[in-house]
């Protein structure tokens, strides 16, 4: 079967059509959104800016020893009051959606016992984390439910556990918003969809040393996209709902299932009221394909009222003031908006510049009064954000992302090659830095494990406005390329780099490395 002219319509998307794969790659070819394609609700959606902004609830360790602190988790469904007057069914860590929010020091080690009560095995990965392989969530590590004991077939050569199993984290890196999720081989999208994700921030000294917003003016903003069936249940286009065997989705889907509803942890369009005040805003885009682009509606007057401060893997070495933020499925942007310099009462709006209809807003802010601040944004940030030279990489390598023929299905490699968890991509010996040469047909955020890299150029342009610090995803355009620079250390194994486009991922877009 080849790729039908349904199925290319619903990869281009209403998005500026992609040129052919290999004329010369051209700065500023911008799709303006996503690629992937609505999926229309079959019911009302609700009311915008009418349910308050809630925010995950911190986990307490079970216990904590000299250099370690110790969590439980249970991956269950659970019944969530996301839409007025109807429950819908989630899975999520401790039965919430966001899963709780945890919350770490650098160099002190996380454990976490994750047991599974789900109807499907489950794999989880802390995405941004530098994990040695054994924890890092391989695609194929399943932990299986307890009732689920004998069903252990073809897992191509995973660990697997049953019931519960433990995650270790060393954390040996710096402060940054990291978030941990499901990544069980073809069924990371549908998993993601049905809740299972959630913050984990970790802080460090020279963090807490800046006079930046702290405590209840920190704020995880978890963004995600979602569409809900006329029962009030979460509509997601699988070809087996049961999840277990069959990965994939219907067509037109397969570029990417994109929802109607914008949900802030968890809640449609809510409201938050702030203080005139700086804040803290961890934005997150969780969402399975869609991009963003963020502004606050109004401006101030002067503009630039998203003063960025980190990324993926932490601080900047300096804040940038951006008027939007485009942001990537997975990618995490650090802000700090000023309310001071809104009127107390005023109404302002996060939108999505890229939306339409009801996906052009986000979620409102309400500025309640004055409050005291002493808070600032110092212009120097981190000195551990400093650029790594170009010169120091031992090899270049080129991988080209795109759509393709994957056993008679439309899915989506690398280099031609759909995910094989038996084949390497590169072996590089610890300590080595390399650089990557990412090449694009549409929309693909492209992620790593292990290793947080810098973006060197995109096109024959220097990186873009959104590019700035360490980062473990780079959100790529239709027809780009981007050089990317990266060192692999401290763990030795098997890790896996993939597009954070779920339905790309779970349709092949993903490969292996492994450091020696
Ligand atoms: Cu956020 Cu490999 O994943
Ligand atoms: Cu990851
Ligand atoms: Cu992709």
């Amino acid at each position: 079967m080849s790729l039908s002219r349904r199925a290319l319509l619903g990869i281009i998307g209403g998005t500026a059509a992609a040129t052919v794969v290999g004329v010369p790659l051209i700065h500023g070819v911008r799709g303006s959104s996503s690629t992937g394609e609505l999926l229309p609700s079959r019911r009302p959606l609700p009311p915008p800016f009418k349910r308050p902004l809630t925010v995950p609830p911190v986990l307490q360790p079970t216990r904590t020893e000299a250099t370690a602190d110790y969590y439980d988790i249970v991956q269950k469904a659970a019944y969530a009051e996301i839409l007025p007057d109807v429950r819908t069914q989630i899975w999520g860590y401790n039965g919430i959606f966001p899963g709780p929010t945890i919350v770490s020091r650098s160099g002190r080690r996380a454990v976490i016992t994750h047991r599974n009560e789900l109807p499907v095995p489950v794999v989880v990965h802390l995405h941004g984390g530098h994990t040695p392989p054994e924890h890092d969530g391989y695609p194929t590590d399943l932990l299986y439910p307890l009732n689920m004991a004998g069903m252990n077939h073809d897992h191509m050569g995973g660990a697997i556990s049953h019931g519960q199993r433990d995650y270790l984290y060393p954390l040996q890196q710096r402060a940054a918003t990291l978030w941990y999720h499901d990544h069980r081989m073809d069924f990371t999208g549908p998993s993601l969809w049905h809740g299972l994700a959630g913050f984990h921030l970790v802080g460090d000294d020279d963090e807490r040393r800046l006079p930046l917003p702290i405590g209840d003016r920190d704020i995880p903003l978890m963004i995600t996209d979602r569409s809900f069936d006329t029962d009030g249940s979460l509509l997601y286009p699988s070809l087996d709902p049961t999840l277990l065997t069959t990965p994939g989705v219907k067509e037109p889907y397969g570029a990417g299932v994109l929802g109607d509803v914008i949900l802030v942890n968890g809640t449609p369009w809510p409201v938050a009221d702030v203080s005139a005040v700086r804040y803290r805003l961890r934005l997150l885009n969780a969402s399975n394909a869609r991009r963003y682009k963020l502004t606050l509606h109004p401006a101030p007057s002067g503009g630039q009222s998203l003063v960025q401060i980190g990324t993926d893997g932490g601080l900047l070495d300096r804040p940038i003031a951006h008027d939007a933020i485009e942001i990537a499925p997975a990618q995490r942007f650090d802000i700090i908006v000023d309310f001071s310099r809104y009127q107390s009462g005023q109404e302002i709006t996060l939108r999505n510049e890229f939306g339409d209809g009801s996906t052009t807003h986000v979620m409102r802010f309400r500025v309640t009064g004055p409050a005291p601040d002493a808070t600032h944004i110092p212009e120097q940030l981190s000195a551990a954000a400093a650029v790594l030279p170009a010169n120091t990489a031992a090899i270049t390598r080129t991988l080209l992302f795109r759509h393709d023929d994957v056993s008679g299905m439309p899915g989506w490699t690398i280099n031609g090659q759909p995910f094989n968890p038996n084949y390497d991509f590169a072996q590089p010996k610890l300590g080595t830095t390399e650089i990557w040469r990412l090449i694009t047909d549409f929309h693909h955020p492209i992620h790593l494990h292990l290793g947080h890299f810098q973006v060197l150029r995109r096109g024959i342009g220097p990186a873009g406005a959104y590019d700035h610090g360490w980062k473990d995803t780079i959100d790529l355009r239709p027809a780009e390329e981007a050089m990317i620079i990266v060192t692999f250390d401290d763990y030795k194994g098997r890790y896996v780099f993939h597009c954070h486009n779920l339905e790309h991922e779970d349709m092949a877009m993903m490969g292996n490395f492994t450091t020696t």
